[in-house]
């Protein structure tokens, strides 16, 4: 009977809160933990990972490169083993691979397979196979790869006859942390030099941990050169903390009267921070304390103090990218913000797990909030008390997690329907709120 999947819903509880206090860590962060995984597969020698991120997401990413042939031990209390195969040693798969609900797994996986001289197919789940793929298989069948897929090569399930790669200079017309990843690890594969220019700065974790394994890489303002047929060595990684997930107590502890919070070990990267900077915006008490760098990425521990002080501002531009998951925690915080929040240039939150700017809007609509629709993003006016409610996930992890929130300022009970999805990227979220409260 082996294949059968149980679905177990879960709704999540929550009530009131009165202060949050303490220290609590942070999950590793997923950007970084996927990559880690992909790139130890292609290096040579052991990759160690140290504080891998156990959610689902990256469990997909696990078990796409087992399929692939590569030896992966654990994740056991947050290490994991890479036998890495080296850059040729990657084995065609019998079957399937399933990427389950993570973009980042089925796009920079592409990127991969596109690389690789033989056959592969590669889905996810029903949110997975409705987001767009043309932005990479386009690329990656510029660069030679043969790409098919569900209309006209648009959706998943994708087929990649990979190998003979040539190297492009792509202009990437979004920006995409995952059509840069996918294109840039496709070039690993290509004859020359593969560049990658793109509208405004996405994460750079991809370039760092390229460089990290021993890839010549370049920088040049939004534009990444990446040289093919480097050697890749294994190395021991150290994931920080997810900003990401971060995000969700940093709004809490600001919203929250009377709460001081820590969160250790948080990556700080400029091309994720966005989330700090709006908050410090907005008034909220953010300390960056014992500021470092680890394994390449810059961590530090962030401690958030109630001001209640919040207040509305215009989120645009630039900033849009530095914090495109953050946008349902900072919804919240808008919520609770006297005046106006007006989030703009945010088109791409329509692809997301979920079209994230009609969930947020669904969600906050519950809470009784105002807030508004608009093509590229939301206005929300704050400031208005708060109802609990009984809300759905919508299937994604961090609409759960910013109705959880709204939860511990609303009046009464709420109830987080399908709060399963959480484990995508925060296991443990709810008994993290749980220890936080006094
Ligand atoms: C990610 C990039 C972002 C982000 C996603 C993770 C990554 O997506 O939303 O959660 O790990 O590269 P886009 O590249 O589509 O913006």
């Amino acid at each position: 009977m082996g294949g059968a999947k149980i679905a177990i819903i879960s709704d999540l509880h929550v009530a009131p809160a009165v202060a949050l206090k303490g220290t609590v860590a942070a999950p590793g962060d997923k950007s970084i933990s996927h990559r880690a995984v992909m790139l130890g597969s292609l290096a040579e020698g052991d990759t160690v990972i140290e504080n891998f991120l156990p959610g689902e997401d990256c469990l997909s990413t696990i078990s796409c490169f087992r399929k692939l042939g590569v030896e992966i031990v654990g994740p056991e209390r947050g290490k994991v083993k890479i036998l890495g195969r080296g850059f040729w040693g990657l084995a065609e798969p019998d079957d399937v691979l399933d990427a389950g609900n993570s973009g980042t797994t089925i796009r920079l996986l592409l990127g991969i397979l596109a690389g690789q001289p033989f056959f592969s197919i590669v889905t996810g789940d029903d949110s997975l196979r409705q987001r767009p793929m043309a932005r990479v298989a386009r690329p990656l069948a510029l660069m030679g790869a043969r790409m098919l897929g569900r209309q006209g090569g648009s959706l998943a399930p994708l087929a990649v006859q990979g190998g003979g790669l040539k190297p492009i200079d792509y202009k990437s017309p979004v920006a995409s942390a995952q059509v840069k990843s996918s294109i840039l690890l496709a070039g690993l594969f290509a004859d020359g030099v593969t560049t990658v220019g793109e509208p405004f700065r996405s994460r750079d974790h991809t370039e760092r941990m390229l460089k990290y394994f021993g890839a010549n890489v370049e920088i040049s303002g939004n534009k990444v050169r990446v040289t093919g047929h480097p050697r890749l060595k294994g190395q021991r990684v150290l994931i920080p903390g997810d900003i990401s997930s971060a995000a969700f107590l940093m709004v809490a502890a600001s919203i929250v009267p009377g709460s001081d919070l820590t969160i250790p070990s948080v990556g700080i990267n400029h091309t994720r921070s966005g989330i700090l900077d709006v908050l410090l915006e907005m008034g909220a008490g953010i300390e960056l304390v014992h500021q470092r760098e680890e394994g390449g990425e810059p961590v530090a521990d962030i401690r958030v103090r109630y001001t209640g002080k919040l207040a509305g501002i215009t989120v645009a531009g630039e900033t849009i990218p530095r914090l495109i998951d953050e946008v349902p925690a900072l919804a919240v915080a808008a919520a609770v913000a006297e005046g106006t929040t007006y989030i703009k240039d945010a088109a791409e939150l329509k692809v997301k797990e979920s079209d994230r700017i009609a969930t947020v809007v669904t969600l906050l609509h519950r809470f009784g909030v105002d807030v508004e629709e608009l093509p590229e993003g939301l206005l929300v006016r704050g400031g208005r008390p708060l109802k609990g409610t009984i809300c759905e996930s919508q299937g994604d992890h961090r609409i759960a997690m910013a109705a959880a929130i709204a939860g511990l300022v609303a009046k009464g009970e709420t109830v987080v329907r399908g709060a399963e999805c959480i484990n995508v990227s925060f296991p443990g979220f709810a008994s993290v709120l749980k220890n936080i409260q006094e």
